[in-house]
């Protein structure tokens, strides 16, 4: 047998994708950091399921606030606890695995005031985790140098700025990259076309890759008795709206992560054979690995020969 994987899906998404003429691989964003059952960083990249993981969040920041990031029971930033992180990104990284800072999220506090708040931030986050200079501020994961930083902004407070945090961030990018080194900038958005928080920032068209979130969203995520019609039209409004960037499927990784799961033998044959049409489609994004591990989405949609890279 051709395909032997347990998952007879995977032989569907085969086909699939060798029918839309593209290789049989698919790029999986997944969000980390949220809960300590859903192991290591480290343990995480190992699995080989992920293009990019994304930790999350730094969810105080701005506005004159001493930048703070929590992720969940892995480790206690106060007292430089999370140093041992450091490991755990390099070996994300030597695995091909690109590691990300979320800045935001849902529980957060956080605010750009102005232009100059934003560069400080912008400033800050290239210092502290990026290439940038480790005599101004500390650095909490030591000589590791993350591959970029994701905007996961929702808006419950103002949403001004973030395109003047983008472009810092992108400058500074820019001014050091002498090693050759390309880092990203990402996005989180709600599927309603155009986002609340980032339409601003994403008009810059800094962003790499974007990720959109067809969960939580009664107006255009997936129905449950099958229409697409509405998944389908936000889809391309992104999708064409963002022609530079490339665009994810963001979605839930189980039933209890939030209003709007697909099953993934629904994916397949409901949502990725019409997604895979377009040239600037980048992969999935899943909420989050904790649910992930639980549920084995990511596997289901992976198979033997299939390369996630
Ligand atoms: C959020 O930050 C502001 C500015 O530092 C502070 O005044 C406020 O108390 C904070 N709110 C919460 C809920 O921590
Ligand atoms: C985190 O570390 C700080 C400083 O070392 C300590 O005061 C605090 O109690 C710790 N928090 C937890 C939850 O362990
Ligand atoms: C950095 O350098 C690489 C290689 O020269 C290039 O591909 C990339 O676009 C540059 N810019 C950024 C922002 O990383
Ligand atoms: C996945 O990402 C890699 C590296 O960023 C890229 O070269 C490749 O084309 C992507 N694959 C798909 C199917 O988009």
């Amino acid at each position: 047998m051709a395909c032997e994987f347990k998952v007879v899906l995977i032989c569907v998404y085969l086909i699939l994708a060798l029918a839309a003429g593209s290789s049989a691989s698919l790029n999986i964003s997944v969000y980390w950091g949220q809960n300590e059952k859903e192991g290591s960083l480290a343990d995480t990249c190992a699995t080989g399921r992920y293009a990019f993981v994304i930790m999350s969040f730094l969810c105080v920041f701005g506005s004159g606030r001493a930048p703070i990031f929590k992720f969940a029971q892995h480790c206690n930033a106060s007292g430089g606890g999370c140093a041992g992180l450091r490991n755990d990104i390099g070996s994300c990284q030597s695995n091909g695995v690109k590691v990300l800072l979320s800045i935001g999220g849902l529980l957060g506090n956080y605010s750009l005031s102005s232009t100059s708040d934003a560069q400080g931030v912008a400033t800050y986050l290239w210092d502290a985790f990026l290439g940038g200079n480790a005599n101004t501020v500390s650095r909490p994961f030591g000589d590791a140098v993350l591959d970029g930083i994701d905007l996961n902004i929702i808006a419950h407070s103002s949403n001004y700025y973030y395109d003047d945090l983008a472009r810092k961030l992108a400058s500074l990018y820019e001014g050091g990259n002498k090693s050759g080194r390309r880092y990203l900038l990402t996005a989180a958005v709600q599927c309603p076309y155009p986002d609340d928080s980032l339409e601003l920032a994403l008009r810059t068209k800094l962003f790499h890759h974007v990720w959109v979130q067809f969960y939580n969203n009664p107006v255009c995520q997936y129905d449950e008795s099958g229409d697409v019609s509405s998944m389908k039209m936000a889809w391309d409004q992104w999708a064409r709206g963002l022609p530079w960037a490339s665009v994810f499927l963001g979605l839930v990784a189980a039933p209890d992560a939030g209003i709007g799961y697909i099953d993934p033998q629904d994916l397949v044959s409901h949502v990725l054979p019409w997604v895979n049409g377009y040239t600037n489609y980048g992969g999935i994004m899943l909420w989050s690995r904790n649910y992930d591990l639980a549920t084995g989405y990511s596997l289901k949609l992976l198979g033997k020969g299939n390369t996630i890279r």
